[in-house]
């Protein structure tokens, strides 16, 4: 067992590090690639029912704090990332990201990936900022509810996991947390992009992408404090048999170390895989074990979740 090694949805895995949904996992090409990787477990592209074009470019765009984007959930179809699980799982665990269009879609996807045994996982993504007239279903606490349970109900006993957007209200996060915790999820995922954020460049004075009259989901070293406090409630609400995975500008082995302990179980890299390609998953790592060397650490065990407060 290497210094790094750790446990998810009753997988042991040599690593607490996996790509985020969206970079770098839509085309076989690219998930093969991060098979290869240093990655613990591959995730797929959010996947709807049928595939998807997506937005008109540019749709992405990288500034020195992060990024912005309005990709509109281009993807090669539910079909498409559950045919390619039988390739990716003989190097690693694969998880399928799915975020159908309709709760029909959701359940229909779900119950086709479910019985694909070489799926050890599924993330269903309730925080996808970029479809026009479409609201973040985890933004409504009811629709969540019930999305939820339909979708467990059509995962028949696969982990089930959930991605969500970023709260910002303690509020909100009692609402949510009561409603996750009647439930058997496998984990939840935080944070998805904070929505529709608007960066402008001031020479041309022009918006940088062009859905949505600029607007797009916000990633990067911009999220990072808004993650950690969306882990870290999150685990302080949740009941322990569900996992919290960390997703919000880690770009570092320190980034990485602050999610744990906030209480990350696994942490996703978005952004910086993005800019870096899954040579990100190598340097991190390392990074990381030179963090946890320095200070004495031998696994993260040692301080998963035991961030200091001031009294
Ligand atoms: C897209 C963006 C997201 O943040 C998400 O969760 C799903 C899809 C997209 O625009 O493709």
């Amino acid at each position: 067992m290497g210094t790094l090694s750790t446990e998810f949805c009753g997988i042991a895995l040599p690593n607490c590090f996996a790509n985020a949904s969206g970079p770098h996992c839509v085309t076989a090409e690219e998930l093969h690639a991060l098979a290869r990787s240093n990655a613990a477990l591959v995730v797929s592209k959010s996947c709807t029912l049928l595939p998807r074009a997506g937005n008109p470019e540019p749709r992405y765009f990288d500034t020195p704090f992060g990024s912005i984007n309005s990709m509109g959930l281009p993807n090669l179809g539910y079909q498409f990332y559950s045919a390619m699980a039988a390739e990716i799982a003989k190097q690693k665990p694969y998880l399928v990201s799915v975020s159908g269009m309709t709760p029909e879609d959701n359940v229909t996807i779900i119950t086709h990936i479910a019985a694909n045994v070489h799926v050890h996982a599924i993330e269903l993504n309730l925080s996808c900022p970029n479809l026009v007239g479409k609201p973040q279903v985890g933004y409504d606490i009811e629709a969540s509810d019930r999305l939820i349970a339909a979708a467990l109900k059509a995962a028949n006993g696969k982990p089930l996991g959930i991605k969500l957007p970023p709260y910002f209200d303690f509020i909100h996060f009692a609402q949510m947390a009561e409603v996750l915790n009647r439930y058997p999820l496998a984990f939840i995922t935080c944070v998805n992009s904070i929505g529709n954020g608007l960066v402008i460049d001031p020479e041309t004075e022009t918006v940088v992408i062009k859905p949505k009259g600029g607007f797009g989901g916000i990633g990067g070293d911009y999220i990072k404090p808004t993650a950690l406090a969306n882990v870290r409630k999150f685990r302080e609400l949740l009941n322990p048999s569900i996992a919290v995975v960390g997703c919000g500008g880690v770009k570092n082995g320190t980034d990485a170390f602050e999610f744990l302990l906030a209480g990350t179980q696994m942490v996703q890299i978005g952004t910086q895989l993005y800019r870096e390609g899954p040579g990100v998953f190598t340097r991190i790592s390392h990074e990381l074990e030179q963090v946890m060397l320095r200070k004495g650490y031998q696994s993260l065990d040692e301080f998963r979740g035991k961030l200091k407060v001031m009294e």
